[in-house]
């Protein structure tokens, strides 16, 4: 039975606190965005399973490595963008899949218009990433393209999260870690997070 961990390291929570300060630039921004992503991502793997080998130095020692499988980074367009460059500089040879899915105004149904992904994703460990956790829709029906094409082992990160989206994605995928920096109050009318960071895409590119 999977669940949410929230990483409650200072750095994380430091950077976060920067993050919804309204008077953090674009610039600055981004780079939390991308630093915290690498510190929640440090924690993510924690549990990715090693073996031992056995290499020749000044003696002969016994030590470990990653071992198992490969994994895949995939970003819910648009804001999940801005996680990329913190996940991959910790995991430089990992895949990275995209996915672009749009919630239908009215409906609230969630609609995929661009998936791709690399030809092996199906053998690998995929940590799908995005900024906000909010109403989990998106999440939670990239998650489940994601098991459609084969894959067996998937983790969600972000940077925050909120009650209803943890609860929705946990009811929806219940063997799917959750990794964020945070629980938030609520969810506002509008589909965003209360305190939150506002719109995370539009703060990472700058588009507003
Ligand atoms: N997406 C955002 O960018 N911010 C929110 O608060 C919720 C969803």
């Amino acid at each position: 039975m999977a669940g949410i961990h929230v990483v409650d390291h200072p750095l994380v929570q430091h950077k976060i606190s920067l993050m919804r300060d309204k008077m953090t630039g674009v610039k600055e921004f981004r780079e939390l965005t991308s630093e915290t992503a690498m510190l929640i991502c440090y924690e993510a793997t924690r549990d990715l399973p090693m073996k031992e080998i056995t290499i020749e130095t000044q003696g002969i020692a016994k030590t470990k490595v990653i071992s198992g499988r490969k994994l895949a980074f995939v970003p819910i367009l648009r804001a999940g963008l801005g996680l990329v460059d913190g996940v991959t500089s910790l995991i430089p040879a990992a895949k990275i899949g995209h996915i672009g899915i749009f919630c239908e105004p009215g409906t609230h149904d969630a609609v995929k218009y661009y998936s791709k992904m690399p030809d092996d994703i199906a053998e690998r460990e995929v940590i799908v990433v995005d900024a906000m956790l909010a109403t989990g829709t998106s999440a939670i029906a990239a998650i489940k393209d994601l098991k459609e094409m084969g894959v067996k082992s998937i983790k969600f990160l972000c940077i925050l999260a909120c009650p209803e989206g943890r609860d929705a994605l946990l009811a929806a995928h219940p063997d799917v870690d959750i990794y964020c920096g945070g629980v938030d109050e609520s969810l506002n009318e509008k589909g965003y997070i209360v305190p939150g960071l506002g719109d995370a895409g539009d703060r990472i590119f700058g588009t507003k």
